[in-house]
């Protein structure tokens, strides 16, 4: 059974719509990228799959279908979501807002969880938030939607106005983060290496439409026809 199964899935802001019957999977395990350019519609797909936009389709969590769900129901369920642009509360500290992001009050195991993959922000707990570079913040942000314990994490463009050696640093920690968790996780990016160097597979969606998919043996070609798709 696949933990994400999303079938036919059509988006709309009033009446504009936005996701033209996206289909796209994660099973166990898996990494699964969404790569697409400026206005795709990647950040209304993960904003569809915790409930915050009006949908019509499928989308199933562990066999289970969420429709009617309320966001923080279907967050309950082990769905985690790290939004676009980060998102932390400016005026609080690091640890703070990764207390936030936590399912329970007792929540150290959680935070030692966090800090061994993010050093860093161990070092940085009791700054706040808005002291932080772009790249730690970008970490707090990852370290706060994994303080739930996710089964599903769901990322919107963690490399998003970061330099490349910070990219670098948050790809090192999502590959940890494969290894050492049983999250699964749905990437949607427009940073073609940074998808093709963390997914399992790779879905190009354009203007709403899921155009290509890839599996790891065809990453190579279907990057070359990305470029050829925009
Ligand atoms: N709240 C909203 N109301 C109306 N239209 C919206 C809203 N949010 C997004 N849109 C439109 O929906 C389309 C898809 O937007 P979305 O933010 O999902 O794209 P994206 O792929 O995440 O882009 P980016 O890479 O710039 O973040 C765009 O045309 C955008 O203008
Ligand atoms: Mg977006």
């Amino acid at each position: 059974m696949k933990v994400l199964e999303v079938e036919n899935l059509r988006a709309y802001y009033e009446k504009a719509l936005i996701l033209r019957d996206v289909s796209v999977d994660v099973g166990k395990r898996e990494t699964v990228a969404i790569l697409g350019p400026n206005g795709a519609g990647k950040t209304t797909l993960l904003k569809s799959i915790v409930g915050l936009v009006k949908t019509e389709g499928k989308i199933k969590f562990n066999g289970e279908d969420l429709t009617g769900l309320k966001p923080h129901e279907r967050i309950r369920k082990g769905i985690s979501i790290c939004q676009e642009g980060r998102r932390l509360f400016p005026d609080m500290t690091i640890e703070d807002n990764l207390r936030l992001g936590a399912a329970r009050k007792d929540c150290d195991d959680e935070l030692e969880f966090v800090y061994s993959i993010f050093p860093e922000l161990k070092k940085r707990r009791n700054h706040i938030a808005k002291m932080a570079s772009g790249g730690e913040q970008q970490m707090a942000a990852i370290g706060r939607a994994l303080m739930a314990k996710p089964k599903l994490l769901l990322m919107d463009e963690p490399s998003m106005g970061l330099a490349p050696i910070a990219i670098w640093r948050i790809r090192d920690a999502i590959k940890k983060i494969q290894k050492e968790t049983e999250t699964q996780i749905l990437i949607v990016e427009q940073n073609i290496r940074l998808a093709f160097d963390l997914a399992d597979r790779v879905n190009i969606l354009i203007k709403g439409e899921i155009v290509e998919r890839g599996t790891a043996d065809s990453l190579k070609s279907l990057e070359k026809r990305y470029f050829e798709l925009l």
